[in-house]
């Protein structure tokens, strides 16, 4: 019996910073940012929205959808690289503040990969048998809190935000929905060029790290775009002729929301049309591991999505990590 989404929720800052607050911040131009990347604006958390935070308001909302009670989850898995503290896990701290005093619960890091790894992990563990049935996986950042404000390369393409969905393996046989497939992959060699390379043990937090702002995102935006695009177009592809379906069949292509460059490149590469590729990077910018569960959601709350439909999303990030899923609806 698949394993399926039953909930989906989502949750962004209200504070709202647009390409022309950023023109007063640094050397930029609103047509730079709109034409380089896509972006418009892009939503960022003050001191009281902690990832927990905007992660229990999505969480909420997903189990409202799925009509479930916190109580009777089994696990909660939080992808983030931005978590509250370095401990515990933020899964703990959501867990504590929703009530769901019976799961066990797991921080996991792959970067803007997160929630598609998360929820891949959560499906495998829901299938391998009957000691777990109910998951809640939430991919949340506060990337404006590793952000350098100085940096125009990279303080452009950042913003806040959760996206959750909750798992649950589907109640009867004459449900078609589930989660069909899914390709995950790494390559460490990549570690270098995109990072933030202080504040774990192999660089601590002193005076100097801050002076030079060794903790903020570091990034070589060139070789991350092509790496990213050629990635998620093979792990696109491989999941589709795992399980058999042709490309036209796919409803929305939901991409990690990073540039609409490699956005519109992916979808073109993969043959998907471009009304079939979802885009709300102009909103929200690049949330990171928040991203494809906030368009998932604003995609399911819109109406966008009808029983039955193939959804393919992908996604990359940090490490190099990458992946794609392909679900049914
Ligand atoms: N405003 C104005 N000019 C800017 C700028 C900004 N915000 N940021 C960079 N520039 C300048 C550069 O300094 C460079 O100037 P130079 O030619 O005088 O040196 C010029 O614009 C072109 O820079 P380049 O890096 O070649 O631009 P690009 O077309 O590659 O776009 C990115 C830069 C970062 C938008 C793009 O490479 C990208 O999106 N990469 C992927 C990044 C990503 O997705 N990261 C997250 C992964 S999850």
């Amino acid at each position: 019996m698949a394993i399926k989404i039953v909930g989906t929720g989502s949750h962004v800052p209200s504070r709202i910073l647009g390409n022309h607050d950023l023109e007063k911040m640094v050397d930029t131009t609103d047509e730079w940012i709109r034409t380089r990347t896509g972006i418009l604006e892009r939503r960022i958390a003050d001191a009281s929205e902690t990832p927990s935070e905007m992660a229990l308001h999505a969480s909420r909302r997903a189990l409202e959808m799925a009509g479930m009670d916190a109580k009777d989850l089994d696990m909660v898995i939080v992808a983030t690289v931005t978590g509250d503290r370095i401990i515990p896990s933020t899964a703990c701290i959501l867990q504590k503040k929703l009530g769901a005093q019976k799961a066990f619960c797991f921080d996991i890091q792959a970067a803007c990969t997160g929630l598609l790894y998360a929820i891949d992990i959560a499906n495998a563990m829901i299938a391998q048998g009957a000691k777990y049935k109910k998951a809640l996986v939430v991919g949340v950042e506060k990337l404006s809190s590793i952000t350098d404000w100085k940096d125009r390369n990279t303080c452009v393409l950042f913003g806040d935000g959760a996206g959750a969905v909750v798992l649950e393996k589907r109640k009867s046989s004459g449900d078609i929905g589930g989660i069909l497939a899914s390709k995950l992959a790494s390559n460490g060699c990549h570690a270098d060029i995109l990072q933030v390379p202080a504040g774990g043990s192999e660089m601590p937090m002193t005076h100097e790290v801050l002076d030079q702002r060794l903790h903020t995102i570091r990034m070589e935006g060139q070789e991350v775009f092509k790496l990213a695009v050629n990635e998620m177009v093979k792990a696109c592809n491989h999941v589709i002729s795992e399980v058999g379906i042709s490309v036209g069949e796919i409803r929305w292509l939901i991409p990690h929301q990073a540039n609409i460059r490699i956005i519109e490149a992916v979808g073109t590469r993969v043959g998907i049309a471009r009304e079939r590729v979802y885009v709300n990077l102009d909103k929200y910018g690049n949330t990171s591991a928040a991203s494809v569960g906030i368009a998932l959601d604003e995609i399911v709350r819109k109406g966008l999505l009808q029983r039955g439909d193939y959804v393919l999303a992908t996604a990359f990030g940090s490490g190099l990590t990458w992946g794609a899923t392909l679900l049914r609806w």
